[in-house]
């Protein structure tokens, strides 16, 4: 496949092609979910649930995001690695910057942090100084307790309008990329249509130019799944088959289906 580059993710969302987002949290799945072809490797701070048996991400600290990162860093081949600035280390510019130098040093290509119009100055900042920036805008989970809950996001007119808002800005502010996590899959498939950096879905349809899963998720670990999740590892003999099911359904377009989405 050859190194994944963010100019790789920009020709393919101009040749329609669908690309694929999987996290990773060590090197033995890194080096799987680079073999199975996905494109970008998420260490996302999800592995605060998946990995330390949190009930959230807002316990993760910065000195577990560099660790797993270096970790996928070291065995990863081809994809491009995303990773997460955990909860309150970007309020400040300063932090943004010295917490996402940290992640860079430790291997990944793009860091990413939730939130649209208030992070534009530090989207463009970070820009400015080599540090490519993916948004997180939807259900963003370090904000679980403003939303009182894991609810889908977008439903209503104004905070529809809210979102392709904060799209928009965060791209003019620099922004590669955008994860849009559940919200309704018009709305998802408006903005990917809108924008013209590439946008990778999460429960948001299948309107998007990607897709991300969390691998728990998609080998059906997690003890829950989500309406959008679907199970790869079922009826395959292998974790390798599963990623694989998983990159192809995604390439194919038949992942996710109408039974995923949220309206
Ligand atoms: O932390 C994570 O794994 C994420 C995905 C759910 C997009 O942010």
């Amino acid at each position: 496949m050859g190194k994944i580059t963010v100019s790789t993710l920009d020709k393919m969302k101009a040749a329609g092609e669908k690309f694929v987002c999987i996290t990773a949290y060590d090197a033995t799945f890194a080096r799987l979910v680079s073999e199975a072809g996905a494109e970008t490797i998420l260490v996302g701070d999800s592995l605060g649930n998946v990995v330390q048996g949190h009930g959230s991400t807002i316990p993760v600290r910065m000195e577990d995001m560099v660790y797993h990162t270096a970790c996928v860093c070291r065995a990863n081949t081809d994809a491009m690695v995303i990773a997460d600035l955990p909860f309150m280390t970007y309020s400040s510019a300063e932090d943004a910057l010295s917490n996402s130098a940290m992640l860079m040093q430790a291997g990944a290509q793009m860091v990413k942090m939730e939130g649209g119009v208030w992070l534009s100055d530090t989207i463009s900042m970070l820009v400015e100084r080599g540090i490519p920036v993916c948004a997180h805008l939807g259900l963003t989970p370090q904000s679980v307790n403003v939303f009182g809950g894991y609810r889908v996001q977008g439903r209503t007119p104004k905070s529809a309008k809210s979102i392709l808002a904060d799209a928009v800005e965060i791209q003019d502010a620099g922004a590669s990329l955008l994860v849009l996590e559940c919200v309704p899959a018009h709305l998802a498939t408006d903005i990917s249509e809108k924008l013209d950096i590439p946008v990778i879905g999460i429960g948001a349809g299948a309107g998007t130019d990607a897709q991300v899963l969390v691998l728990h998720d998609l080998l059906g670990l997690s003890g829950h799944s989500p309406k959008f999740v679907q199970n790869f590892m079922a009826g395959k003999n292998s974790v390798q088959d599963a990623l694989g099911a998983f990159v192809q359904a995604v390439k194919a377009g038949e992942y996710p289906r109408e039974e995923h989405t949220y309206s």
